[in-house]
């Protein structure tokens, strides 16, 4: 991924609503250093004019490919050769579709196939269109071939509908783009689980613990700023979702279960940073239930919930690799290895409980991270950092053990 400073960015607009924030990303791409180039699609003309453009990138806009004069000033395979980045913002589902099948039929098309340079889109969509699964594999394909996503994020569409499509903002775009300078985990799909979950007793009260799913995101923003295609299925926790991060929100262990077990087999890497409650309450009432007038107590049966990670660890077939997270009180790495060894997991990262300055609810964390033939300690720091050193160990071993 570029720095920007110098960098030769070719900006490709598509048809959509969004474009309209597309003359703001010019100009932060040029405010981060970047010399900036627009091709627009014929749909994108309809939204933004190529004059806006033209002013705000201070060079000629191109969205001809048959035009001679245009040809003459800087023909496509010129413009293809210029860039050392592609960037599409907004992509649509037919641009991704288009690119996915290698048109050449319109010149920001053919300059994507006539251009060796990295290519990344952030795609904005309706989103049952992001949803569809037309959309989905051409995402998966495009992935595969390294092409890399950023976005699209969740909210509010134009089209009056709530969900995942919008655009991410052109300051996280740059930010992405501009990143660590580290794509290891470029097109590789990263499953992470985060937060509590919450187990019904009855309508209106239920079992549950303190995790934030501070650790858990902050490991996805870490997974995603290495290019990494990051889906969180998160249980009821205030943590925001980071630029880029698919966020599957769900309630109980079983709910989480269910999300991981349809998504475990597409992912190359799972991390298993939830505090899942090991237990449910057998039968939640349907009604609310009373107290009763004598003083006697009230016993709760509990069954056991799914092991999320042993189950994911255990797959026979396409089995992602593994990582847990084991939280102690005491003999912290005999009981961490041999939790590594019972879940069958490849890393389990370990952290002490009940002591100040680590675990839930606490700013900052340190770790001790197992692996088969090895250990190492992340000393105490602030979960951003924590997360991203963590990362940077588990696309290690990710990687050694590919
Ligand atoms: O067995 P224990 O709860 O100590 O294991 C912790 C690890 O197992 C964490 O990574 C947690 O996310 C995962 N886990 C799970 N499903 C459960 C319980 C724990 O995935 N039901």
């Amino acid at each position: 991924m570029p720095k920007l400073a110098g960098c030769h960015i070719l900006l490709g607009v598509t048809g959509g609503i969004a474009a309209y924030k597309s003359p703001d990303l010019v100009r932060r791409l040029r405010d981060a250093g970047a010399e900036v180039r627009v091709a627009l699609t014929a749909a994108a003309m309809e939204f933004v004019r190529p004059l806006t453009f033209q002013a705000v990138s201070g060079n000629p806009v191109h969205h001809d490919l048959l035009d001679p004069n245009a040809e003459a000033a800087m023909g496509h395979i010129e413009l293809a050769r210029w860039a050392d980045h592609i960037l599409v913002a907004p992509a649509s589902a037919d641009f991704m579709a288009r690119l996915t099948h290698g048109f050449a039929d319109d010149l920001l098309a053919t300059l994507c196939l006539a251009s060796d340079a990295p290519i990344t889109l952030a795609p904005a969509m309706n989103r049952l269109m992001w949803a569809n699964p037309a959309t989905r594999a051409n995402r998966a394909t495009l992935a595969e071939r390294g092409v890399r996503f950023i976005g699209p994020g969740e909210g509010d569409q134009a089209c009056g509908e709530t969900g995942a499509g919008r655009m991410s903002e052109p300051s996280d775009i740059v930010a992405a783009l501009a990143g660590s300078g580290d794509d290891r985990l470029a097109g590789q799909r990263i499953l992470i689980t985060a937060g509590p979950t919450r187990e019904a007793i009855d309508p209106v009260r239920y079992l549950s613990n303190r995790s934030t799913g501070a650790m858990g995101f902050a490991i996805a923003a870490a997974a995603a700023a290495r290019g990494g295609e990051v889906t969180v299925v998160a249980g009821p926790c205030p943590a925001a979702t980071p630029a880029g991060v698919t966020r599957i929100d769900v309630e109980t262990a079983v709910e989480m279960h269910e999300a991981v077990i349809a998504r475990a087999g597409d992912s190359d890497l799972f991390i298993a940073a939830a505090a899942v409650a090991d237990y449910r309450a057998a039968e939640a009432a349907p009604e609310k239930l009373k107290k009763r007038d004598d003083e006697g107590g009230l016993t709760l049966t509990l069954v056991r919930n799914p092991d999320i990670l042993r189950e994911v660890a255990a797959l026979r077939s396409r089995r992602p690799f593994v990582v847990g997270f084991a939280a102690e009180t005491e003999r912290l790495a005999e009981h961490a290895r041999d939790k590594r060894r019972r879940k069958g997991a490849d890393l389990i990262a370990a952290n002490w409980v009940g002591r100040p300055d680590s675990g839930f609810e606490s700013e900052r964390n340190a770790l001790e991270v197992f692996w088969e033939d090895g250990h190492t300690s992340l000393a105490s720091a602030p979960k951003r950092e924590l997360a991203d050193a963590l990362m940077e160990l588990i696309t290690e071993q990710y990687h050694a053990k590919r």
